[in-house]
């Protein structure tokens, strides 16, 4: 039997939702924010855009403002310590909360603004195109301009995540996470 629950709960029951660690660098001081966003979603291939949800009082929705780019970056499991602690913790205090973060920045590839983290399994790099305030987030658009994946984890013929090395990170409930399982379900 169902039973009925609350209107909120629709966050959880939409999930569990691909977590990254999403990032990119202030051009006002090279302070570098990262983010833990479990709301992003591809929205159109052809433009090829993806959107991530942020809210106003996160500093990483001023940077990436300013910044005009953001690079999303595909952690494994084995990074949820630093996953977690950027999602818990501003950047406010920190200049640079990638390092503080545990993970190393390395340079993006078609902005000075961009940067990613050298630990991502994957990343890709989206131009800033469009901020729509949605109820009490802004949904950020960018435009996908490079991508990049790991050949251990990412087969890049197949085009596909190989499952029995890419344990990817999903947020279930506060801080209850899955990852991804080695079997593949192939739909004939
Ligand atoms: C698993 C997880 C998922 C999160 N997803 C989002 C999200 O999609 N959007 C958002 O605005 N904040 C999200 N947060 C919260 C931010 O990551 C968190 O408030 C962070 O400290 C903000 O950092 P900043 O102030 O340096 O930008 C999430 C946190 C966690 C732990």
């Amino acid at each position: 039997m169902r039973t009925r629950c609350s209107v909120n709960t629709f966050i959880t029951l939409s999930g569990p939702h691909p977590t990254y660690l999403v990032t990119a660098n202030d051009p006002r001081n090279n302070n570098k924010a990262a983010i833990t966003v479990a709301w992003g979603t591809p929205i159109s291939v052809n433009p090829p855009l993806f959107g991530v949800v942020i809210s106003p009082n996160k500093v990483s929705h001023t940077i990436i403002k300013e910044a005009g780019v953001f690079t999303v970056n595909i952690l494994s499991i084995d990074e949820i310590d630093e996953i977690w602690w950027a999602g818990s913790h501003t950047g406010r205090q920190y200049e640079n909360k990638i390092k503080s973060a545990g993970l190393t920045a390395v340079p993006g590839k078609t902005d000075k603004n961009a940067t990613s983290v050298i630990e991502a399994m994957a990343s890709f790099e989206c131009k800033l195109k469009n901020m729509i305030p949605v109820g009490n987030h802004t949904l950020f658009i960018g435009e996908v301009v490079s991508a990049e994946a790991n050949e251990e984890y990412f087969d890049l013929e197949k085009g596909k995540w190989i499952p029995e090395k890419a344990r990817l990170i999903f947020h279930h409930v506060n801080d209850v996470f899955v990852t991804s399982g080695e079997r593949e379900i192939v739909h004939e």
